[in-house]
């Protein structure tokens, strides 16, 4: 988002008003159909066993008759309740209905709140954007699937406020836009789709909505969604607050409330992605050494851009001199990436390490080092090892990332 003009940052309130989630509809409809079952007591989604089960969960608000069973135990299930999964505190010293708050369930809602002091502040014209990564807490009834759903959990969100009539090309735009995102950062094409929403799964704000989906191994599941949320939000707020939040065209002096174009997506999901595409088993080992040759090695082919360790440090022995040589090199470039030392183990254990985390560039110090004052850096991906002096190191690297 760095890249584009018209967006900024922000680091919005976990906790906000209670208020804000009365009007943003989270207090009344932000609920998941729970059923409990009567033999074995587990709870569950009702969509998700529909799901499961092969059928499309269509329910209608207050829907509570089924015909499910216990996954679990094929046991009788309760009537559907509505379950908000907002969770709650208290603010001050005082436990009580009047002290009650929300941990936010979403980051978008500080977005909104904070629009006309972003708008006047940085002095943005629409259309413009509001981005935010943040974390988002829901009592989710079933939490699972490693990072894919969680309780406690990072968001980041784009809120792109425009003119009513433009809102049908942003919309377009940013669903482009945010799928071209995922193919860039080494999403694999064929895993990867988008789905529109049909009109009666449309959320309470939304006028349009359309998931990116990724083929998990646990079926095709909502990635990142983008909205026209309309002016649902604003209006929202501009009745809950009674303040003025309508835009002024400062050229054509047209009034209108925004209409926004939301893109809102998981961190935890997209790493999740990233690492499933990334992790590479290879049988009976890529090295040369015997002894790695019967082992199937692991390579995290993530884009350099994702590998959270840019460079690993690795002299070849322990002797004083390497060690003073390495730890040179370590100090100057950790400044400029995220590097790691390691001076355990044979080198070809010490590359294998390196290579399951996905560290992209190997930089080895040896004896000949001493004598020609260059290094060896070899590549995750490639293998392929090249001598470079000490002092062109830290160039050759800014040049690969
Ligand atoms: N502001 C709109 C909004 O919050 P959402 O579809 O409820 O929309 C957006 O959530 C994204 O947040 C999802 O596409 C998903 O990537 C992520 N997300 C939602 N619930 C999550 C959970 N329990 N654990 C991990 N990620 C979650």
């Amino acid at each position: 988002m760095t890249s584009q003009e018209n967006i900024v940052g922000l680091d919005a309130s976990i906790l906000m008003h209670p208020k804000i989630w009365e009007a943003s509809g989270h207090v009344q409809g932000f609920t998941d159909p729970l059923v409990d079952c009567k033999n074995c007591k587990k709870r569950f989604r009702a969509d998700h066993i529909m799901e499961a089960n092969g059928l499309k969960p269509d329910f209608r608000p207050n829907d509570k008759k089924h015909q499910l069973k216990c996954p679990e135990c094929n046991g009788e299930l309760t009537e559907i309740r509505d379950f908000n999964l907002m969770f709650k505190t208290f603010i001050g010293a005082v436990a009580g209905e009047a002290n009650e708050i929300y941990l936010r369930p979403e980051t978008a809602q500080g977005i909104y709140v904070n629009f006309k002091n972003v708008l006047t502040s940085a002095r943005l014209k629409i259309p413009f954007g509001i981005a935010q990564i943040g974390k988002a807490f829901r009592n989710e009834i079933t939490p699972g699937n490693f990072t894919f759903r969680m309780r406690e959990f990072e968001q980041m969100e784009m809120q792109y406020f425009v003119n009513p009539k433009e809102a049908a090309k942003w919309f377009e735009s940013w669903r482009k836009q945010r799928v071209d995102w995922y193919l860039d950062l080494g999403i694999n094409k064929d895993k990867l789709k988008t789905r529109p929403h049909e009109e009666k799964e449309l959320a309470h704000y939304a006028k349009a909505a359309c998931d990116i989906e990724y083929a998990f191994p646990f079926g095709s599941k909502e990635l990142e969604g983008v909205h026209n949320r309309g002016d649902w939000d604003l209006s929202r707020h501009i009745k809950f607050s009674g303040q003025d939040l309508a835009y002024e065209d400062p050229d054509s002096k047209e009034k209108f409330i925004p209409y926004i174009i939301e893109t809102s997506g998981g961190v935890d999901r997209a790493g999740l992605t990233f690492l499933i595409d990334a992790y590479t088993e290879i049988t009976g080992g890529r090295t040369t050494t015997t002894e790695s040759n019967k082992e199937t090695e692991v390579v995290l082919k993530l884009d350099k851009r994702l590998a959270p360790i840019k460079v690993a440090v690795l002299p070849l022995s322990k002797k004083d001199n390497l060690i003073k040589i390495a730890k040179e090199i370590y100090q100057d470039i950790s400044k400029d990436f995220n590097c790691d030392y390691d001076e355990t183990q044979a080198i070809g254990r010490r590359y294998r390490r390196q290579d399951e985390i996905g560290t992209p560039y190997c930089l080895t110090i040896d004896f000949e080092s001493l004598e020609d004052n260059k290094v060896t850096i070899r590549d995750r991906d490639t293998m392929k090892q090249e001598r470079i002096n000490i002092k062109e190191v830290k160039d050759y690297l800014k040049e690969k990332f």
